[in-house]
């Protein structure tokens, strides 16, 4: 039986490459110019100026926040960071040493099933699920930690702001102001992200007119590859096996031998660097200068940079400077990709929002090259051992 062509004369665009599906007026991802714009403004305007509550309210309301506005925003927020006891005991209750990625996947997932307006499709009430979403992941997340390595129980403070809250529930102790704003400028910048592979899940799947915690479910289920999200835990695993500065250019002729990936190098749409990779590098510079002891990582991560563009011309992405800034900030290796989702929720829960406010089915095509033809040979007359 030979495999024949469909009839169709489709070209197959693999991995959707280079095809625009949607229109969107949440973020232009601009792969030509390497420049990333949320709702009009560059994020080299936004990073450093607004906080992450400022740029999730302009990503889910359209502009930037008035004073009053922020003020109710940052309220609202903070009132929602909370987790549900019932959530918490279902928490205390699932396997802590798996894929943290999977614990958050699932208990996001729990949470729908929770919510009795889980189903409701409608704008005011799906904003408000995203609002819950955003307070509540980064106490998600520090609780799983505080979970698996048994340590007290610590409720969110709302006189934080969303970036120390995270850091003081994690740490037990108030963050510096220079941490806090690190972890700030790392959410503002992972905010948003155009059409990615976790984004384009959740608008695939809310597009059927399912519920708003499956778009997410899905968007972090997506997220969770080393391709996409996790090339910030494996960009720091990289970083920890080449070990001293003086072992890149030998780590890097080994990679290159070994024809495997740099993590955190390379971009689908950037054909230049990603730009918020010299922000995160910024940050992840001062965090370093802060932390002599542990500078070697910046160092490392600066000359990794130099002799991959030297060897192979590629250039760093988001996930690369990503990894020693979340590691200057204490936040555990595995930990990575979640905090990642944590930024991405305000960008996806926009995003779905945007999709079903002018919603139409996500059904692409698929060129048929398996056999045609075939006879059917009834069970009892087929031969003991498959013939293909
Ligand atoms: N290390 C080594 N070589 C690379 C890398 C890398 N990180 N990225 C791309 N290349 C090479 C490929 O080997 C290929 O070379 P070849 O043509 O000689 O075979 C060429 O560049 C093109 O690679 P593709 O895989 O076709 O590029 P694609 O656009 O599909 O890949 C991706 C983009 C998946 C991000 C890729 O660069 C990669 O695997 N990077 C490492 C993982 C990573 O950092 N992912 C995070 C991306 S950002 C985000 O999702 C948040």
């Amino acid at each position: 039986m030979n495999p024949s062509p469909s009839s169709s004369s489709a070209q197959v665009h693999k991995g959707l490459e280079g095809i625009t599906v949607s229109e969107t007026r949440l973020s232009d991802v601009d792969g030509a110019r390497c420049q990333l714009i949320y709702r009009g403004y560059s994020i080299d305007e936004l990073v450093g100026k607004a906080s992450y509550e400022e740029v999730s309210y302009l990503l889910l309301c359209g502009h930037l926040p008035t004073r009053q506005e922020l003020q109710e925003w940052n309220a609202e927020l903070a009132s929602h960071r909370a987790l549900e006891p019932e959530v918490l005991q279902a928490m205390s209750s699932l396997p802590l040493a798996n894929n943290p990625m999977a614990y958050l996947r699932t208990v996001i997932s729990l949470m729908g099933l929770r919510d009795p307006a889980a189903e409701q499709l409608d704008p005011p009430i799906l904003r408000q699920q995203a609002i819950h979403l955003i307070a509540k992941t980064p106490t998600l997340i520090a609780t799983f930690e505080r979970l698996r390595r048994k340590r007290p129980m610590l409720g969110p403070r709302p006189t934080l702001s969303h970036a120390a809250n995270f850091l003081y529930m994690l740490h037990g102790d108030d963050p510096s102001p220079s941490q806090t704003s690190a972890l700030d400028a790392y959410f503002v910048l992972l905010a948003e992200h155009g059409f990615n592979a976790s984004t384009f899940a959740a608008r695939t799947t809310v597009a059927t007119q399912s519920d708003l915690y499956s778009g997410i479910v899905a968007a972090i289920a997506t997220l969770k590859g080393p391709l996409h999200g996790a090339a910030n835990t494996k960009a720091m695993e990289m970083l920890m096996e080449i070990g001293a500065v003086e072992q890149v250019e030998p780590y890097v002729q080994k990679t290159l031998s070994d024809h495997k990936r740099f993590m955190g190098f390379g971009h689908r749409v950037y054909k230049g660097e990603d730009p918020r990779a010299k922000h995160l590098k910024r940050v992840a510079q001062e965090l370093a200068g802060l932390n002599r002891a542990e500078a070697r990582w910046f160092e490392i991560s600066e000359r990794l940079q130099e002799a991959v563009w030297k060897a192979k011309k590629l250039s760093i992405n988001v996930d690369f400077y990503s990894a020693s800034l979340l590691y200057y900030l204490g936040v555990p290796v595995d930990l990575f990709t979640p905090m990642f989702a944590c930024a991405r929720m305000a960008g996806w829960s926009a995003h779905i929002l945007e999709q079903l406010a002018d919603n139409r089915l996500i059904r692409p095509l698929a060129l048929y090259v398996g056999p045609r033809d075939s006879t059917f040979v009834p069970l009892d007359q087929r031969p003991a051992t498959p013939t293909t």
